[in-house]
């Protein structure tokens, strides 16, 4: 299955996994990238150091390209994507801000840079920064989606851009696939189908819980982290949704936790925020009672009190494989579906 994806990436298949910050962490990219597509490293809000080091662990594991992503505006985010430049990760992907100097740097030791984008503009940007590929996530999509739908987004950027799109969003089988490249796309990117899999860092009955939703079953708010945000529905996701008085005094007491998880120090931590306008600073009050939840899903089965980003797609998962079943199932899906559509025109 060839694509400019793969081409320009040096891979088999047309298929990342999401860089997902605290998720996809080395086994998952390693697996992904063994099985042959791209796996894409989350350092999220990581420490430096931490992020380091898992590169040095993803490299043990694997020979095959592999990226990683850096979400800019976070804390630790730009030091994080100076690491990724300093270890030269063949494919960085950047979210949430400017990546023209990322660029820059990448292209000097031969890396490819994909920005995560959600609308024209901001795609035509990332191509005029420097960047490779843009990975376009829709209205669907788990986390920090737009109101574009991938079905108008990823048309339209393949429209527009020269560079290759990768779908995200509403994607979590091989006709997803097919049709991705039918729009458009160079290859897809999926975040819900892969935290579902033996490799996901979730607890277990996390990983049943998404088998049992269907597609209606998360919520999009601005108010889990001030921007909107899609979320798996669960009790303690609902509150939050409809939570417009934050709890002052437990987030403090929560950020010293926080400083400690980032390695900053908590007055460095605070100075940072501070520095932000009203709105921001209450995102970052809303994300990190979000970051405390989110651990309870990796760490303890309870469902009552956690909470997890969930595209759509969480109604098309339907079981828990491991990341070599899954990708080569997905191939042939998409070889499948690619058959039955030519049977279908040509009856
Ligand atoms: C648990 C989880 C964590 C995520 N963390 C990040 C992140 O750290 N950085 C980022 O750019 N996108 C993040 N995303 C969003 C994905 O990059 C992607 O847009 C989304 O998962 C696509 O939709 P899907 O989940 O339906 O496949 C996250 C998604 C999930 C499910």
């Amino acid at each position: 299955m060839k694509t400019a994806l793969t081409d320009a990436f040096g891979i088999q298949y047309p298929i990342l996994n999401a860089g997902m910050g605290r998720v996809a962490l080395p086994n998952m990219v390693a697996a992904v990238s063994n099985a042959g597509g791209l796996g894409v490293y989350g350092a999220g809000s990581n420490p430096p150091e931490q992020t380091r080091a898992d590169i040095h662990l993803i490299r043990s594991m694997t020979d095959k390209p592999f990226g990683a992503n850096a979400p800019l505006a976070l804390p630790n985010g730009r030091e994080n994507a100076q690491v990724l430049l300093e270890e030269q990760v063949p494919v960085i992907n950047y979210s949430m801000g400017k990546g023209d100097w990322i660029c820059k740097a990448a292209h000097a030791y031969g890396g490819k840079v994909m920005a995560s984008v959600t609308d024209t503009k901001l795609a035509r940007k990332a191509q005029d920064q420097g960047c490779d590929a843009v990975i376009a996530a829709g209205h669907e999509a788990a986390g920090h989606s737009g109101d574009i739908t991938t079905f108008t987004l990823i048309p339209r950027l393949a429209e527009v851009l020269e560079i290759p799109v990768i779908a995200a969003g509403g994607v979590a089988n091989g006709s997803g696939l097919m049709a991705a490249l039918a729009l458009g796309a160079s290859g897809v990117s999926m975040g819900t189908r892969f935290w579902t899999t033996q490799e996901g860092p979730m607890h277990q009955n996390w990983k049943q819980k998404a088998i049992d939703l269907d597609v209606e079953d998360t919520l999009y708010s601005d108010r889990f982290d001030g921007i909107p945000n899609r979320i798996m529905r669960t009790v303690a996701a609902e509150k939050m949704a409809g939570t417009r008085m934050l709890n002052v005094f437990e987030i403090f007491m929560h950020s010293f936790t926080i400083a400690k998880e980032l390695n900053i120090p908590w007055h460095k931590l605070a100075l940072q925020t501070l520095s932000l306008g009203p709105k921001q600073i209450e995102g970052m009050m809303r994300m990190s009672k979000m970051l405390k939840m989110h651990t309870i899903t990796i760490t303890t089965g309870e469902l009552e009190t956690g909470m997890t980003a969930s595209g759509m797609s969480v109604g098309l998962v339907h079981d828990m494989p491991t990341i070599a079943e899954l990708i080569p199932r997905i191939i042939e899906e998409a070889r499948a579906c690619e058959a039955r559509l030519a049977a279908s025109l040509t009856a």
